[in-house]
């Protein structure tokens, strides 16, 4: 374990997020108005690509699929699938998941993510 380069600071602009493979992880990085942050790129409920998610505020990233919500900071699901109306019922077998989440820092010019 440790830090690997993702790609030069300033790439990423705020509010703005980028999903990244590094040492064969599939890495999302986001840039917000508190800093950068790190998660897996693919949603745990059906591994919807996290990039076409919406950030809902500096916080929370929304999956675009079946909205489950999650806290970017710690992983936390906020809230679990919830559209369409119905599928509650797969989430009996899809049961809640944290998404991962990694340090990053930036260190000469280059943003670096802990893997
Ligand atoms: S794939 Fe993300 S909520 Fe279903």
């Amino acid at each position: 374990m440790g830090y690997e380069f993702i790609c030069p600071e300033g790439s990423i602009a705020e509010g703005e997020k980028k999903a990244f493979e590094i040492a064969n992880k599939k890495i999302l990085l986001i840039q917000t108005t508190e800093g950068l942050f790190a998660t897996q790129a693919k949603c745990p409920h059906l591994g919807a690509p996290l990039e076409k998610g919406v950030l809902l505020d500096d916080n929370t990233l929304q999956c675009k699929y079946h909205r489950a919500e999650f806290n970017i900071k710690t992983g936390k699901a906020e809230q679990w699938a919830c559209f369409p109306p119905g599928i509650q019922a797969l989430n009996f077998f899809r049961g809640e998941k944290n998404l991962a989440t990694y340090e990053t820092k930036v260190e000469d010019g280059k943003i670096l993510v802990l893997i």
